[in-house]
C-alpha cells in the first residue's frame, strides 16, 4: 500500500518537474480536499451532467464517481498522456475521459470541478477555460467548484460569479475550495 502511495507521489512530482506551470503541485489532492469539493454539490437532481478539469490520476474521480447517481454523467479532461492509462482503467459506464484540454466544453454541464492550476497556466488559457465555464453554467444554472492553494484567484472569480471560500487544512498545502454561481 505504502509502495503505491509513493509511486503515486513520484508520478506527480516527475510531471511537476516536467511541466510545472500546467501541473501546478507536487501532491495529489488529499481524501480531505476531495471531501470538500464533492460535498459542496447537491447530488439529488436527475440526469446530472458533470465535467472535471484535470483530472490527473482520477483521484478526485474516484470521490466524484461514488457520490454521483447512477443517472449522472461524469466528462474528466486531462491533457497529460502521462495519466491517460490511469483515467483509462477506471471502470465505470459513467465515465468519459477526454483526452483534450478544458478549453473545449462542449456539453451543457451542469456541475464542473476544476482542478487547474490557473495561477500557473498562460493567462489567455485560464480566461478561456474560465469564460467557457462562466457560458455553460449561466444557460444550466449550474455550479463550478474549484480549489486553489491561495486567495490571488479571488478577483477573477468576483468578477463572475457569487462565490463562498472553504479553507482545507488537511491536504498539502493547504487548500482553498471555491463553489462559485455565475452573476446575473
Ligand atoms: C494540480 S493537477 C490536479 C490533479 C488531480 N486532479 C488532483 O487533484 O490531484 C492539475 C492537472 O491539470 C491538468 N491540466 C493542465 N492544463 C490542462 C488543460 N488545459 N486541460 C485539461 N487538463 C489540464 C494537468 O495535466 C494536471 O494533471
Amino acid at each position: 500500500m505504502a509502495h503505491i502511495h509513493l509511486k503515486k507521489h513520484l508520478k506527480y512530482i516527475n510531471s511537476f518537474i516536467q511541466s510545472p506551470r500546467s501541473f501546478g503541485t507536487l501532491m495529489p489532492s488529499s481524501p480531505a480536499l476531495c471531501n470538500a469539493m464533492v460535498k459542496s454539490v447537491n447530488w439529488n437532481e436527475r440526469s446530472l451532467l458533470v465535467a472535471e478539469l484535470g483530472a490527473g490520476d482520477g483521484v478526485l474521480t474516484h470521490h466524484i464517481l461514488r457520490a454521483m447517481p447512477m443517472d449522472a454523467r461524469l466528462s474528466a479532461y486531462e491533457i497529460n498522456p502521462d495519466f491517460f492509462h490511469e483515467l483509462d482503467d477506471i471502470k465505470d459506464s459513467r465515465l468519459v475521459v477526454r483526452k483534450i484540454s478544458a478549453e473545449i466544453l462542449d456539453q451543457p454541464y451542469r456541475i464542473i470541478f476544476s482542478c487547474l492550476p490557473f495561477l500557473s497556466l498562460p493567462l489567455r488559457i485560464s480566461m478561456k477555460i474560465i469564460k467557457a465555464t462562466l457560458q455553460i453554467l449561466k444557460q444550466t444554472q449550474g455550479t463550478f467548484i474549484l480549489f486553489q492553494y491561495t486567495q490571488r484567484m479571488e478577483k477573477v472569480l468576483s468578477r463572475y460569479f457569487e462565490w463562498e471560500r472553504k479553507l482545507v487544512i488537511k491536504n498539502f498545502p493547504p487548500a482553498y475550495v471555491y463553489v462559485c454561481k455565475p452573476k446575473s
